[in-house]
């Protein structure tokens, strides 16, 4: 970390992909993570906040704080992702149990807390899963919108469709009430959709680099890819899958290696056939204003290879 590194909370349910964009984030310099807030996505929240503490431990950051955040959305059932990430949300690596604690403090709470302690806009959400966390947070003290200096989320989709239905990704599928009243919160919002995150590829040469580090951490990621892979090669049927939420941290640390909008996105939280849909402005044909940067394009190589540079030095 440097003196003038940005500072952030992350929000997540790992998730192998998850657990890359932890990865980066705690091997930049140019970022400060002031803590981790599990949220129940991918699996369980018992399972999303062990596996916090399990990446950390292989960082060998137990320093971080992790804190439990909600275990349901906000309105709905929980519905999981076992069926892409395995039973433990982490398939693909055998690590130990950690043995770094939880705090104690509820998640929501942290986050509430720090965003009105610390100076307004130095504090930067970097959201990788559900935006139940926010959400709650906004509810319980709404000062915290305008104080709150970027939200950067994976999530939604437009022009590539939805990966959990015909019509929605998962994250915001998971808990559309939340992103609706996140998008609708006037936080300054960059959003990676899938559009963006599906020409994030893995392929077998991104995977065998990973390996040929020859470490622990190196070891774990290409075990992680490659379970992802495994799946998604016979669902997107090309040579590798996506590599979602690692670009919410990459975008922090390289912006200029993604094309982007500023539009306005609404959320779907009606409809049985599209609900969590994120239904994208793009051509600006609505008259509505702008509240998100969409991101839909990448520059993969560079992406892998900024990846690849900062899990070598861990
Ligand atoms: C998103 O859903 C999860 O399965 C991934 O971790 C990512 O955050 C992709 O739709
Ligand atoms: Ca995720």
């Amino acid at each position: 970390m440097t003196s003038t590194a940005r500072s952030i909370i992350v929000d997540t349910d790992p998730g192998q992909d998850d657990a890359l964009a932890i990865l980066l984030a705690l091997a930049s310099p140019e970022l400060e993570v002031l803590g981790f807030i599990g949220v129940a996505g991918n699996v369980p929240l018992d399972l999303t906040t062990r596996n916090i503490r399990v990446i950390c431990e292989l960082a060998g950051r137990t320093e971080v704080p992790v804190y439990a955040g909600a275990n349901r959305p906000i309105k709905r059932a929980l519905v999981t992702a076992e069926h892409v990430h395995g039973s433990t949300g982490l398939d693909g690596a055998v690590l130990p149990e950690p043995s770094m604690e939880l705090q104690s403090q509820h998640g929501v709470d942290f986050l509430v807390e720090t965003v009105l302690n610390r100076p307004e806009n130095s504090v930067t959400l970097c959201s990788l899963g559900p935006l139940t966390n926010l959400a709650l947070a906004l509810q319980k003290e709404p000062r915290i919108a305008p104080r709150i200096q970027e939200l950067v989320m994976m999530g939604g989709g437009f022009f590539e469709g939805g990966n959990i239905t015909p019509a929605a990704e998962f994250n915001i599928f998971v808990d559309p009430d939340a992103a609706k009243i996140v998008f609708e919160s006037g936080i300054p919002i960059t959003m990676f959709p899938l559009d963006c995150t599906h020409q994030a590829l893995t392929s077998a040469a991104r995977i065998a680099a990973f390996r040929a580090l020859s470490s622990r951490v190196g070891d774990a990621c290409a075990g992680w890819l490659e379970f992802f892979e495994r799946f998604d090669e016979d669902k997107y049927g090309t040579d590798g899958g996506p590599l979602h939420d690692p670009n919410v941290i990459a975008y922090l640390l390289q912006p200029d290696i993604y094309g982007a909008r500023f539009i306005n996105v609404e959320v779907e939280t009606e409809s049985q056939l599209t609900l969590g849909m994120t239904v994208a402005d793009w051509w600006q044909v609505s008259g509505k204003e702008p509240n998100v940067t969409y991101v839909r394009d990448v520059d993969a190589d560079a992406f892998y290879k900024l990846l690849l540079e900062r899990i070598a030095l861990l």
